[in-house]
């Protein structure tokens, strides 16, 4: 078994900011009203335990770390599949050739959802399947491949929102331009969010344009090493990095004015981002003050999130990068900052920030040696980032209307399979649960949140860490491509069902 970079020293998240634990304890899921929950109440806010009834629950997968099929019916490779096949940057030398096998087994897979009770699914689009050189012709089949997926999801009442980039770049844009380091990308991204807005845009109400462009740009780029997830890169500087990031903005910006332009009138159109939230060490006015200038000035939420949220780069954070910010004109600025009608947050850790007596006036907290951490090094459990990256897009990026969904949270677990053949994942069912505790304490307070979709609906091929790690709540026997519910699942059913934390 090769060790790679990612399952070395090197931490898959250490890029993101340190975290450290407030307090000793985590929080407490609301109390039980008795064992019938009372009725639930429509509208944000309005009962102190439930979730409102318009509450999207969903599941979460994206196409190369499911679908396989790497060769059929003319998908072309990703940059993905370039990485995983160099021997030592994929844990074991595992690719996403087969993966869940979900190009062929994705009925059964519908059904799990539907089963599990969530309405809402979000999936991505391999680019490569469906514009197999990155530009050009349309591949008719892989297209048809995303209409059967959303013609099984309409059977059983579940509604799509679909990723158009979970990064994988069709790999002759990479070879072409070098990809996301090239201007010529953004050009590439607009006419294949164009293509998929007409092929597509009357059935999909749901549109992210992106996922996570602070883990694409800074784990697949390093700065003076290799980038540890495709196209494993090694940059000169961070001003090139940001160029890079820059592209993907600006891309973002322009995809979201195609799909408006071809999509259903009322679609939702926006990005899913892991931007750094940070809650305050003690909730007291000077720490929370701390916690929101932390977020403003992190690198990843002034390069990506802010700028799309506001249109401006925050001339602060500017001077700090000391030459290495992007420049903009105002029109790009424009095209960056161009309105979207729903935000993914995907949450899966955040850091701790106090007040401090220095020139930024706060201080993030390093992480303790004996933090918590889930099955996965990078994974800290820190719930109260969910609540505060919401509290934050309101706050920070003045966009307290914004609906916000939860379009990732999860973690790897460590969990046996019991002598019935049940995975009693009690692991992930503690993360979830504090999570969205601090999701429902949101919503009690009025904030613009309107969806929780738990990463992932299944195991799948995890990026560096290959089949090593399981995120899933349901269990995928890699050999047969067994599908088994695990406790979590089960779970998660019973929070849909009660609408509340149980
Ligand atoms: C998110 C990605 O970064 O985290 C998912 O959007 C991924 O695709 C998930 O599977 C888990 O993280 P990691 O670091 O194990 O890939």
């Amino acid at each position: 078994m090769s060790q790679t970079p990612a399952a070395a020293a090197l931490s898959r998240r250490r890029f993101l900011q340190s975290s450290a634990l407030a307090t000793g304890a985590l929080v407490a899921a609301p109390a039980v009203h008795g064992a019938t929950p009372a009725p639930a109440p429509t509208g944000a806010g309005a009962d102190c335990t439930h979730f409102p009834a318009n509450f999207m629950w969903g599941a979460a997968t994206s196409s190369y770390q499911i679908e396989g099929a790497a060769e059929i019916d003319g998908r072309k490779p990703s940059i993905w599949d370039t990485f995983a096949r160099t021997p030592g940057k994929v844990h074991n030398g595992d690719t996403g050739d087969v993966a869940i096998d979900h190009y062929h087994r994705f009925r059964e897979d519908v059904k799990l959802m539907a089963d599990l009770g969530v309405k809402h699914y979000r999936f991505s689009i391999a680019w490569p399947r469906v514009i197999p050189d990155g530009r050009g012709a349309l591949n008719a089949k892989g297209v048809d491949f995303y209409k059967r997926l959303l013609d099984a999801l309409q059977e059983h009442g579940i509604e799509p929102a679909v990723t158009l980039y979970h990064w994988d770049l069709p790999q002759t844009l990479q070879d072409e331009y070098r990809g996301w380091e090239d201007r010529r990308i953004v050009d590439d991204f607009t006419a294949y969010a164009e293509a998929m807005g007409k092929a597509l845009g009357d059935r999909v109400p749901r549109w992210f344009t992106l996922n996570e462009v602070s883990t694409f740009a800074m784990i697949g780029y390093g700065v003076g090493y290799p980038g540890h997830h495709a196209p494993g890169v090694e940059l000169p500087d961070r001003a090139a990095l940001h160029r890079g990031i820059f592209h993907a903005v600006l891309a973002h910006g322009r995809g979201v004015q195609a799909l408006r332009a071809t999509c259903k009138a009322d679609a939702q159109i926006g990005i899913a981002e892991n931007y750094h939230a940070y809650a305050p060490i003690i909730e007291t006015e000077e720490h929370i003050a701390a916690a929101h200038r932390a977020f403003a000035l992190d690198e990843a939420n002034a390069s990506i999130i802010m700028p799309i949220l506001t249109g401006r780069y925050n001339p602060e954070w500017v001077e700090k990068m000391n030459g290495a910010a992007p420049q903009a004109t105002d029109a790009e600025l424009k095209d960056i900052g161009t309105p979207i009608d729903i935000l993914g947050f995907n949450c899966y850790h955040g850091g701790y920030a106090q007040a401090a007596d220095n020139a930024a006036g706060f201080d993030v907290v390093p992480t303790p040696r004996a933090f918590p951490r889930m099955n996965i090094s990078w994974l800290t459990v820190t719930p109260e980032a969910i609540y505060w990256g919401i509290r934050q897009i309101a706050d920070v990026a003045g966009q307290p209307d914004l609906p916000i969904v939860i379009s990732e949270n999860g973690c790897a677990d460590a969990a046996e399979a019991n002598s019935a053949g049940l995975v009693r994942d009690i692991d992930r069912i503690m993360y979830l649960r504090q999570y969205l505790g601090y999701v429902q304490r949101a919503v009690r307070e009025g904030y613009s949140i309107a969806g929780y979709f738990p990463w992932s609906l299944a195991d799948n091929f995890e990026w560096a860490e290959g089949y090593a790690k399981r995120f899933g709540m349901v269990h995928v026997d890699f050999e047969t491509q067994k599908r088994t519910p695990k406790l979590s699942y089960h779970w998660f059913q019973e929070v849909i069902r009660q609408r509340r934390v149980v």
